[in-house]
């Protein structure tokens, strides 16, 4: 319960931090994709707290932090690497804990591993005709990469755009198989991981 409790005010600092600087340079916030949205319901609809924690902890938050790591390696200035760093720091707490509750929970219940995997396929299928990552977000993500709105930056920044993708699939495959989960299973389902990446 404490974990959760710090967990959650973790959280609520990033929304704050994270719409402030959002609304730096600007009036009003971005939008958010109906796809995004109906990923995140699934995750606060799931009534089972092992399956919502490697959801959420292991596969969602798994994935932002190879993000923003990313983010921080390439932000344009100081206030935004430190706050992705801090922000990193945090979400390493929250999947440190998701996969060491479950993998000691599968260790005392193997079935526990079936159920997992079971829950990656539901949420692939109930997401399966959203949209996947707002383009705006990828091009957003290829110009900070890049650094500069030349043909030769921008290429490269794509290259590290996918070389991110490639990254996050990477981190998430580990963190499966710390949890109990065999390689070959764990490419399976780090593969049918949402394509908005929470
Ligand atoms: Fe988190």
């Amino acid at each position: 319960m404490q974990l959760l409790a710090v967990q959650a005010a973790d959280e609520a600092r990033h929304v704050e931090v994270f719409t402030r600087r959002a609304l730096l340079k600007r009036d009003c916030l971005g939008l958010s994709t109906v796809g995004g949205q109906a990923s995140l319901k699934t995750l606060v609809d799931e009534p089972d707290f092992a399956i919502a924690s490697f959801l959420l902890s292991v596969m969602g938050e798994g994935t932002f932090l190879t993000l923003l790591r990313f983010l921080e390696r390439h932000a344009p200035e100081p206030v935004t690497r430190a706050m992705t760093r801090l922000a990193a720091n945090d979400e390493a707490r929250h999947v440190a804990f998701g996969v060491a509750h479950l993998r000691e929970s599968a260790k005392s219940n193997p079935a526990l591993l079936d159920k997992l995997a079971h829950s990656v396929h539901r949420r692939h299928d109930a997401l399966r005709h959203t949209a996947g990552l707002n383009q705006e977000v990828l091009d957003a993500l290829t110009l900070l990469a890049a650094g500069a709105w030349d043909h030769d930056a921008l290429r490269e920044g794509s290259c590290r755009v996918t070389q991110l993708i490639h990254d996050m699939d990477i981190g998430r495959r580990t963190q499966l198989c710390r949890i109990g989960f065999e390689e070959n299973q764990a490419a399976a389902l780090s593969g049918l991981h949402t394509r908005n990446l929470m």
